[in-house]
């Protein structure tokens, strides 16, 4: 299995609880960016040995992600609770693991132990580690984004927010709309870009039962999607779909940005750097993001081939 690309696409990152034999088999026939084998807060202490052993022969025994899943991880305990050595060693180095994930990352020292710890148990030479995904959950962690972005070059591969660790160190009251949460939330999004990372990923949606589970679902998708996240951790299987889908550009938006790439085009090969379409201003800016809708619609498996072509006449106002 080759490393995962810098490019690699997190909509959906879908915690497994280690510990139920159940869901490590129902994690093999879904579809997901991402998914993630929890051995952390789903795992409770007296358990993490032998959830720490069952994902290991789990992961033995499926030595091949499965195709319709692009990573997978694990999320091991933090790196100042008592497992961390023992859930480095024993999944580490074992080669279906594309990606760790790091939960209550404080600081730049924490991320510096997950790297040096995974180079260490590095399959072998022609491999690279796995990638490290960290959890930013503390008022801390937020106050030192710089450094932590900075700590592990290369090998820090995105950022998460986890809403209800951050609430609890903060005394936070959470509210429906999650303004709360609306400084650490674009703290981390606008760290992530400054410091190159592929992906930032929002927080929990923990209410997935029935039409109001789902309603919220996707106002929370919808919400974290225009702040400039990337992807949303899901708990339950019922809400990877809809992340994955209001996490990939939307038809409209695609379509935009079809006819504004092809209109730039010709504006350009005219020397007009600003134009108009639909009666709004089109400049550098815009086309760009038009560019960057039109690659991300392509990774996301959309068809923007036939849109091209519905739309190769369109010109510039
Ligand atoms: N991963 C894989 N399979 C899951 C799953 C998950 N996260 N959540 C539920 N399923 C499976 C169930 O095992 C069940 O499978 P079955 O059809 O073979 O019986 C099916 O999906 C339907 O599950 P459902 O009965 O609706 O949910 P539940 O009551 O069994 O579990 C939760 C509800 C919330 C306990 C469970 O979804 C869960 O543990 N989620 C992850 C929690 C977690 O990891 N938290 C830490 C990160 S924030
Ligand atoms: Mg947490």
């Amino acid at each position: 299995m080759a490393a995962q690309s810098s490019s690699v696409l997190r909509r959906a990152l879908l915690y497994v609880p280690a510990s139920s034999p159940r869901m490590l088999t129902k994690s093999l026939g879904l579809t997901s960016d991402n998914i993630t084998y929890d051995l952390e807060d789903s795992v409770t202490p007296s358990a993490k040995p032998e959830a720490r052993a069952q994902l290991r022969a789990h992961l033995l025994a499926s030595p091949t992600r499965p195709p319709t899943v692009s990573e997978l991880a694990i999320r091991v305990n933090p790196v100042s609770s008592p497992y961390i050595d023992a859930d480095l060693t024993s999944l580490a180095p074992l080669p279906n693991i594309d990606a760790v994930v790091v939960p209550k990352v404080n600081s730049a020292s924490d991320l510096q132990y997950i790297s040096q710890a995974l180079s260490h148990h590095a399959r072998s030479p022609q491999r690279e580690p796995p990638k490290i995904i960290a959890l930013i959950e503390s008022a801390r962690a937020v106050m030192d984004l710089r450094s932590i972005c900075a700590a592990a070059p290369g090998a820090l591969s995105g950022l998460i927010f986890a809403a209800e660790d951050f609430a609890l160190d903060l005394s936070i009251t959470r509210t429906p709309d999650l303004k709360e949460f609306l400084y650490a939330r674009s703290a981390i999004v606008t760290a992530a870009r400054a410091a190159g990372l592929p992906s930032v990923i929002d927080l929990v949606c923990t209410s997935y039962k029935g039409e109001a589970g789902l309603a919220r679902l996707e106002e929370e998708c919808r919400g974290g999607k225009a702040m400039g996240f990337n992807g949303k951790q899901c708990i339950h299987p019922s809400q990877v779909e809809t992340v994955q889908r209001l996490f990939a550009p939307s038809e409209k938006e695609v379509e935009w940005a079809v006819r504004i790439t092809i209109a730039d085009e010709k504006a350009a090969a005219a020397g007009k750097g600003a134009w108009t379409l639909d009666g709004a201003m089109i400049d550098a800016p815009v086309a760009g993001k038009a560019k960057s809708i039109v690659d991300k619609a392509q990774r996301c498996g959309i068809d923007v081939k036939s849109l091209q072509e519905k739309w190769k006449d369109q010109e510039p106002e």
